[in-house]
């Protein structure tokens, strides 16, 4: 609180850093950040819920967001989410049976001109194909095992 000025400020950096600690947001994460902030755990769970990076559950060292949204759904967006679901063996929102990676389709990332898009923990990728996918993929599972979200 006293590096963001007041708790209000420090709510988020407080979750993240309990997701960087815990790997998620527990819910004894959440009742610290309600009584240190004055606002009541269901408050908290709903700024939780808000952002999309941050969780409620455990999840893979990698997290992929893929947009489903109109520019990436034209841009063939339907065929890479089947590709990436069938690679991972997952279904939306689920983490791979390794607990390496976890699914999530979301709405637009901004990038509708490079469609179709997806993140990666905090990196952008553009004009994915399932072949794009695939290369990517062989470079994450090289990547060290780490924190799900890179620290700033
Ligand atoms: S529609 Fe996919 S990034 Fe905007």
């Amino acid at each position: 609180m006293a590096e963001h000025g007041d708790a209000q400020a420090a709510l988020i950096p407080f979750l993240q850093y309990c997701q960087e600690q815990d790997g998620y947001v527990t819910q004894q994460a959440v009742s610290d950040a309600a009584a240190l902030t004055g606002i009541t755990d269901g408050e908290v769970e709903s700024i939780v819920s808000f952002y999309s990076l941050l969780f409620q559950h455990p999840v893979g060292k990698h997290i992929i967001h893929a947009c489903r949204t109109l520019s990436c759904m034209l841009g063939g967006a339907d065929r890479l989410h089947e590709h990436i679901r069938r690679r991972l063996g997952v279904r939306n929102g689920e983490t791979s049976a390794d607990g390496e990676f976890t699914y999530q389709e979301v709405e637009c990332l901004a990038a509708c001109d490079k469609a179709p898009c997806l993140q990666h923990n905090l990196q952008f990728h553009y004009n994915v194909t399932p072949e794009e996918f695939d290369r990517l993929l062989e470079t994450w599972r090289a990547q060290p095992a780490g924190a799900a979200l890179p620290a700033e």
